[in-house]
């Protein structure tokens, strides 16, 4: 269900309370990451990841964040892409935040035809898919396992006619908010109850990339090449809480079954 402009106000208006409380730094992404952070939890190796994903496409890449919101993560992308663009159908969350000129605000039945489309998180009822798999030739997205994309959950771009080239599993929003609800709001918690807890955490967010079937295995190898020189060590300030909830890049979470090391790409 697409979001209400009435039920953002009244988290925007949550989100300023919180912030008049001087939190401790970077809690507000995981707490409010519609204003101040994204759905998915990421790292510098995400966005590094992606921009190397839509090099293997075309050295000079086309690249929309479809259904951007306030464009948080395609703000880091641009660092290195920077032609990459934003579409975003609701036009009145930029009340929340000024709308970058790199941002139309279109839906995603507009989504111009380009290399490579990005979808973050699509609200669970709503599924623009089609038109996405319409416009590009590389997608990659992000969804929570919990289902978003109709009764089946996923959002796979296999009955598209795409070929799923690799995917990996960090944490969601929902995931750091629980750690951080445990260790910091929640000071009834006995400190034995918090550590017992913080062992039961889980990552329920996926990155999965799709690429049609005459660039797959272009993109495949594009990814490989990047992955052999992948530096964790260059980060942005805000992992330091993805660090500090045990989110840790290439840590194994002992209650995940499949792809327990979070980050560690599946080809
Ligand atoms: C859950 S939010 C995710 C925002 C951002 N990608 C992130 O992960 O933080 C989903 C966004 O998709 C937008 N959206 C929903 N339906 C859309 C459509 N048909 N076309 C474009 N954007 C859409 C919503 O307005 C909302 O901003």
């Amino acid at each position: 269900m697409p979001f209400k402009l009435g039920d953002l106000r009244q988290a925007f208006s949550a989100y300023q309370d919180f912030l008049g409380k001087n939190p401790p730094a970077h809690h507000s992404r995981y707490i409010f990451p519609f204003f101040a952070g994204s759905y998915f939890a990421y790292r510098k190796v995400d966005v590094r990841r992606v921009a190397a994903l839509a090099k293997s496409v075309n050295e000079n890449p086309s690249y929309v964040d479809v259904g951007c919101g306030l464009g948080d993560f395609l703000a880091r992308v641009r660092e290195f892409l920077p032609q990459a663009t934003g579409i975003e159908k609701e036009g009145g969350i930029f009340e929340f935040g000024k709308k970058p000129d790199y941002v139309q605000v279109a839906g995603a039945e507009q989504c111009p035809a380009v290399d490579v489309a990005f979808v973050g998180w699509m609200e669970p009822g709503t599924d623009f898919r089609r038109h996405v798999a319409k416009a590009a030739k590389c997608v990659i997205t992000t969804f929570d396992a919990g289902g978003q994309c109709g009764i089946n959950g996923g959002c796979e771009y296999d009955e598209f006619g795409f070929e799923q080239i690799a995917w990996w599993r960090t944490p969601s929003w929902i995931d750091v908010n629980a750690e951080l609800m445990n260790r910091y709001y929640t000071p009834s918690l006995a400190a034995e109850k918090k550590e017992q807890l913080a062992k039961l955490r889980g990552a329920h967010n996926f990155w999965y990339v799709y690429a049609r079937p005459e660039i797959a295995g272009r993109v495949a190898s594009g990814l490989e090449t990047h992955l052999a020189t992948e530096n964790a060590k260059e980060r942005y300030d805000f992992e330091s809480v993805l660090d500090e909830c045990g989110f840790g890049y290439m840590e194994e979470l002992s209650t995940l079954t499949t792809a327990k090391k979070l980050w560690e790409v599946i080809f």
